[in-house]
């Protein structure tokens, strides 16, 4: 199944609501919210009160990316405040990394765990039966509008035999960092099955032209 995350990261802060109806309305099936300390990464984005707040005017599946160094302490903030998933990054905390990825799912959330380009990939697979979803970036984290990386594709395609090989035909597998029409067919080829689009979406005028081209694009490349 093909989903859609457009990331909050491209839309207007100053007509938040307005903006994340749009998408809403316009077919997307989650909303991906990027979550960026400063310290993980050298950006600052919205923290857990504008989460409370979008979640209460919108019911859209909400996917929250934790780029923070210390996601520990954030797990139930973020899911009092309306989170549907929490991915956390492989790399921060990861002498706790089993205990923060049960407390996500004993707090009710789905699991996520996502590794940056220079991670190998296998950092990430010996967790996978804790996880509902890997995130593999397809740019460094921290910043909407980067190039996509097609060299880092031979990870989404590790984690989908990984996943296979395991049996578990439940796990999804995300991309998120320079997905377009061309990119996004790239990636449903390599085997991802839930795209972040940040810029793709939120920088052009018609939103459900942007996605239901993304969405065409990925379904006729999906791999078998
Ligand atoms: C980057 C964020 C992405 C970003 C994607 O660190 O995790 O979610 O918003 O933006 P685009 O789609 O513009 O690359
Ligand atoms: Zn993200």
């Amino acid at each position: 199944m093909v989903r859609i995350s457009p990331s909050v990261l491209s839309a207007d802060f100053a007509y938040l609501a307005d903006d994340i109806a749009a998408v809403k309305e316009a077919g997307a099936d989650w909303l991906h919210v990027d979550i960026m300390d400063g310290v993980y990464v050298p950006n600052q984005s919205m923290g857990a009160p504008v989460v409370k707040a979008m979640r209460r005017v919108n019911d859209l599946f909400f996917d929250v990316h934790l780029m923070c160094a210390k996601p520990s302490w954030l797990i139930e903030l973020y899911a009092k405040s309306g989170a549907d998933l929490i991915t956390i990054h492989v790399e921060t905390e990861s002498d706790k990394t089993e205990e923060i990825l049960k407390d996500i799912r004993a707090k009710g959330c789905k699991a996520g765990l996502a590794l940056d380009p220079d991670t190998p990939i296998e950092e990430v697979l010996k967790y996978l039966p804790l996880l509902d979803l890997v995130l593999v970036m397809t740019v460094k984290s921290g910043l909407g509008g980067q190039k996509f990386r097609p060299e880092l594709l031979s990870k989404v395609e590790a984690v989908y035999e990984e996943a296979k090989r395991q049996g578990r035909n439940d796990l999804i597998i995300q991309v998120d960092g320079g997905i377009n029409p061309e990119t996004i067919a790239l990636a449903s080829a390599a085997g991802a099955d839930c795209f972040v689009a940040g810029s793709a979406v939120f920088d052009k005028d018609d939103y459900k032209l942007a996605i239901s081209s993304m969405r065409a694009a990925a379904e006729q490349n999906a791999r078998a």
